[in-house]
């Protein structure tokens, strides 16, 4: 391999269908990637597989509109890598999104897949459409033909979407109904993230709160951090970010600062959470809540705590508040809460980062339980998916743990690291095809 094509991002791993000028997330993920290089030994001659998406298939979504027009939407599904295993990754519907952003997605989920060890490479899919512009006969026809279009390369053991951004249970039972009526038969495992009643697994609602909490913990337990009476501030107070609170707390820590998209609210005794998911469920944010203060939302970032968890959006930990962030852990909940700048701010600080690809894998792991449960038609109790989903969460630390030791990086270059090594590991053992 020429030193030129390890420099970042390289001429020749850029496809011509994307803008070199501006390259976008997949850019970022070129850079993430060269990063890794010199920790991969005899691997790094593979290096350019992890560049090039395997499988990409762009799609004309048609549907007709209630108002009797014909509307046209452009759908994506990229297999990134599937050396390890059928790909896995989710389904995003948003007016935004770009070949490019999926094709970096795809690729962030071959990283987390590997990361936690689960048996599956990479994928993703999108459609740019606003689904609130739609109805919901609209929308279900939406998913129907894209589920069709893309039906040539899903599949049970091929690639297995799941929701992501704007999309949910309702959507993946209209996937695994599309597919299973073109193939004839009922085939639960297309599609992961179903209602229960459709071969869903329990616990996959929780699943990633429960992960960042485990991970938190375990974090916890090496930096010498107790978690009774620990203070924690959660950004974004969903899916993610309110489980992960409520179990924080009760675990004993004190769940000191909230921020989501209605405000930020303080309380330094230590909020109630569940009162305030209760209140979230009802108002639709954490605005009004009476058993906190409000706060300013910058001031938020400058609250002294133990742990913080950025729970929302992608790029909230930038250059112009790292330097004011005092914690001594963050857990990435979000994917993508913190841009490159803000990393190097925060590991000079000396702030131990647990990277997305590992935080908020839990998602991904209960999603291969139900795949696991609907092959086998058995289904588990949610205890015994909470052990098998500690246990996986665990053996994911510890591993990225001992990597970021051994050769002093940062958490997120260990994750990439045993991630990419198991890849290309499995790369050279199947050799190349012919
Ligand atoms: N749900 C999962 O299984 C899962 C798995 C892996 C990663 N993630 C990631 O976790 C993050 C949160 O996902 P979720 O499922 O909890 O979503 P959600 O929609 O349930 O919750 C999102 C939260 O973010 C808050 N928010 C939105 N805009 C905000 C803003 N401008 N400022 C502050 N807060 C804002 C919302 O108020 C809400 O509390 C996303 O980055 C998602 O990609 C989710």
């Amino acid at each position: 391999m020429s030193s030129q094509l390890q420099s970042s991002p390289s001429a020749q791993s850029i496809p011509s269908y994307l803008n070199r000028d501006d390259l976008g997330p997949w850019g970022n993920y070129l850079r993430q990637v060269d990063r890794v290089a010199p920790y991969l030994g005899s691997l790094s001659r593979w290096l350019e597989t992890l560049k090039r998406p395997k499988r990409i298939l762009v799609v004309d979504v048609p549907i007709e509109l209630d108002n009797g027009t014909v509307a046209h939407f452009e759908g994506y599904r990229v297999q990134h890598n599937v050396s390890r295993g059928p790909g896995k990754g989710g389904v995003r519907y948003h007016q935004d999104v770009t070949l490019s952003e999926v094709m970096a997605l795809s690729a962030w989920m071959s990283v987390k897949n590997a990361a936690v060890n689960v048996p599956y490479g990479g994928a993703k899919g999108g459609i740019r459409v606003d689904p609130r512009t739609l109805s919901r006969g609209e929308l279900e026809r939406v998913t129907r033909r894209y589920t069709s279009e893309i039906g040539l390369i899903i599949g049970p053991n091929t690639d297995i979407p799941a929701p992501d951004v704007n999309t949910n249970e309702q959507i993946m039972a209209w996937m695994m109904d599309t597919y299973s009526m073109n193939q004839g038969q009922t085939a639960t495992g297309v599609v992961t993230g179903k209602p229960i009643s459709l071969g869903g697994s329990l616990g996959r609602r929780e699943a990633t709160g429960r992960g960042v909490f485990v991970v938190g913990t375990e974090a916890a337990r090496r930096v010498g951090l107790s978690i009774e009476g620990a203070r924690i501030a959660v950004q974004g107070f969903g899916n993610v970010g309110g489980i992960a609170a409520h179990l924080f707390e009760e675990a004993g820590a004190k769940v000191i600062a909230v921020q989501d998209h209605t405000g930020s609210i303080f309380n330094p005794k230590g909020l109630d959470t569940a009162a305030l998911l209760e209140h979230v469920a009802k108002q639709g944010g954490v605005g009004g809540f009476t058993g906190a203060d409000p706060l300013n939302n910058d001031e938020f970032w400058t609250i002294e705590t133990d742990i913080l968890i950025p729970a929302a959006l992608e790029n909230q930990i930038t250059e112009k508040n790292a330097s004011k962030i005092k914690t001594k852990i963050i857990v990435e909940g979000a994917n993508g809460p913190t841009t490159t700048a803000a990393d190097d701010i925060l590991h000079d600080k000396g702030i131990l980062v647990i990277p997305d690809v590992v935080a908020n894998a839990g998602g991904v792991t209960v999603s291969y339980f139900e795949w696991v449960q609907d092959f086998s038609s058995f289904f588990w109790t949610e205890d015994e998916i909470n052990q098998r989903l500690e246990r996986v969460m665990r053996e994911a630390f510890n591993a990225v743990w001992q990597v970021s030791s051994e050769n002093q990086v940062s958490m997120r270059t260990a994750a990439f690291i045993v991630a990419c090594k198991r890849i290309l590991m499995a790369r050279e053992m199947r050799g190349l095809y012919p």
